[in-house]
């Protein structure tokens, strides 16, 4: 049981992010965007220099992708790849409008001499994997249903040598798995019962007794979509409930005004990839 003096400890991370300058909701492929709504570009680019500048000012490190005028959703960085022990797995996007992100992705790991397996199968990196380096030995959580399809995480598990366990996303309004769940630190979660099938959420209850569990305010106002450095929990600020409850549980909360990327149906996380070498 988690206790409210539980004193959690930080791990200094390596973060990849994408700037804003061409964000726009141009087109809508997720029940979140509208392309009637117009977008404050100055501010997107704003509030996310100022997540940036919130990682930085907790330790961690942050690369930098170089956005693409014609790619308005770039600045989705967690979709580019997934990342474990040094082994980079490549994304295929779902829809024709991102396809072209997948090899900006790929020229930055390899530029830096990253192990890169390019994807026969589709799949859109962290945005549907996460992984937790203690939990059960290390393992991998894939979402399906929306995005990545089930191909996918065998391919993601030979690539990455590491088991993958497979979760049905059911509500399109969480079309990725890191809008349903993410882990708080290297061996728990937090996440959303009703995003996945009743089959799913009996698999993730057993594998994680002490999971923090969100409700549905929590999970609409893009809670679930933060990053956790194991003691530090960046998130929407509208998530303010969700809050509350990581604090209880001896997590200190960040909140992030983003409510311009937002837009584009994604919020702290699908803004940030993980480099974990
Ligand atoms: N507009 C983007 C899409 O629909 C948002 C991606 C959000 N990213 C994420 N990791 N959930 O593909």
């Amino acid at each position: 049981m988690v206790s409210v003096n539980q004193h959690r400890i930080p791990r200094k991370r390596t973060y990849l992010m994408c700037s804003p300058e061409h964000f726009a909701v141009a087109y809508a492929i997720n029940p979140w965007m509208d392309v009637t709504t117009p977008v404050d570009a100055e501010l997107a680019v704003k509030q996310w220099d100022r997540l940036r500048e919130t990682l930085l000012g907790l330790g961690h490190d942050v690369h930098l992708l170089a956005p693409e005028a014609d790619l308005p959703d770039m600045v989705f960085a967690a979709n580019g790849a997934f990342v474990v022990d040094g082994t980079v797995y490549g994304a295929r996007f779902k829809h024709e409008q991102r396809a072209a992100e997948a090899a900006a992705h790929r020229a930055f790991y390899e530029e830096r001499g990253w192990h890169f397996i390019a994807p026969n199968e589709t799949n859109e990196g962290e945005g549907d994997f996460a992984y937790l380096p203690d939990a059960h030995g290390g393992l991998v959580l894939a979402g399906h249903g929306f995005r990545t399809e089930l191909p996918a995480h065998a391919e993601a598990q030979e690539a990455l040598g590491r088991p993958v366990v497979s979760l049905h996303l059911v509500d399109p309004r969480f079309y990725h798995l890191d809008v349903a769940l993410a882990s708080i630190d290297d061996g728990n979660i937090v996440y959303y019962p009703g995003a996945f099938s009743a089959a799913s959420q009996r698999v993730l209850a057993q594998l994680f007794p002490d999971a923090i569990v969100a409700d549905d305010v929590d999970a609409l106002a893009f809670g679930l979509n933060l990053v956790s450095d194991g003691a530090n929990v960046v998130l929407n600020s509208e998530a303010s409930r969700l809050a509350g409850k990581l604090k209880a549980a001896g997590y200190t909360p960040v909140p992030v005004e983003l409510t311009e990327v937002r837009k584009g149906g994604g919020s702290v996380k699908c803004c940030i990839a993980e480099l974990r070498d």
